[in-house]
């Protein structure tokens, strides 16, 4: 599905970044992982390598900071100059800032936007004028959330970070679809990643309720498990394939069925 295609992940060093890297190795792809913890990235491309037995040429590894357009626009030069190609991008990098928004501050919510929304926008940005300057076509697949369609209480500023991501999505979709570029988003939700520990871990501090306890129930009801960041990876890596070319601009849930629209 993704024979040879080199697909850039934010945020790929552990999570859901992880898991879409797992499934374009499986898919036939190469990867590039990119993200702020520079410490994990080795590890994690070690284990990659081992698990789907490619040559260590099959990943790189680049640290970046999403929300700094000298980082991107260095990481992003970097990955195409190792691998001389580039075909796709996931913009998975994320974090949130939980509380009720009577207590949240400027720079939580500023935070929240900086990384999720405009982390997401300048990635696709430098993306794209890499691909149009070399007359190249391309996906993009933006993580959102099933968060940023449902008001969720004590997460305002996320929420409102991933319904700007999906909104990115479908206007990004419109203005470059003339240069071959198909963008699209996931709305995950209830995956088994350390930030979902760390919602456990702010919602039990506030209700006094056991975090391990509580992650348990933060499970999509009709499937009672949590969702593996390589079933969100599986999804990703179709949207990035030329299977997904009529899908255009489009945010799916990929919440096992919490959210119905
Ligand atoms: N876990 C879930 O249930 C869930 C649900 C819906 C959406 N999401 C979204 O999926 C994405 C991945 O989430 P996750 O659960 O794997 O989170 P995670 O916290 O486990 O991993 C996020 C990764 O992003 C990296 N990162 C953070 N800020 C960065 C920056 N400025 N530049 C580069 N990298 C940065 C982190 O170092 C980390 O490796 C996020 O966008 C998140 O909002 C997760």
């Amino acid at each position: 599905m993704l024979i040879n295609r080199v697909i850039l992940i934010t945020g790929g060093a552990r999570g859901i970044g992880r898991g879409i890297a797992e499934a374009v190795l499986e898919a036939g792809g190469k990867v590039v992982l990119a993200d702020l913890d520079n410490t994990s990235l080795e590890h994690t491309k070690a284990e990659l390598c081992t698990i789907h037995a490619v040559p260590e040429q099959s990943v790189f590894t680049i640290p970046v900071d999403v929300a700094d357009a000298t980082s991107v626009g260095a990481a992003l030069e970097a990955a195409l100059d190792n691998f001389g190609q580039l075909d796709g991008l996931v913009n998975n990098a994320g974090i949130t800032r939980l509380g009720p928004n009577l207590d949240a501050s400027v720079e939580d919510w500023q935070q929240q936007l900086n990384v999720n929304l405009v982390g997401t926008h300048l990635c696709c940005r430098k993306f794209a004028e890499l691909q149009i300057s070399a007359g190249k076509p391309g996906a993009i697949v933006n993580i959102a959330s099933n968060a940023g369609k449902v008001g969720y209480p004590n997460m305002a500023g996320y929420n409102a970070s991933k319904a700007a991501v999906i909104s990115l999505t479908r206007t990004l979709s419109t203005e470059w679809a003339e240069h071959g570029i198909n963008v699209n988003g996931v709305c995950p939700g209830g995956v088994d990643t350390p930030m979902l520990m760390e919602v456990a871990v702010s919602v039990g501090a506030r209700i006094g309720e056991d975090p391990n306890e509580l992650l348990k129930t933060m499970v999509p009801a009709q499937m009672g498990r949590h969702i593996q960041p390589l079933e969100i990876g599986r999804v990703v890596a179709f949207l990035l394939s030329d299977a997904a070319l009529i899908i255009r601009g489009q945010s799916i849930n990929t919440d096992g069925g919490d959210t119905p629209y």
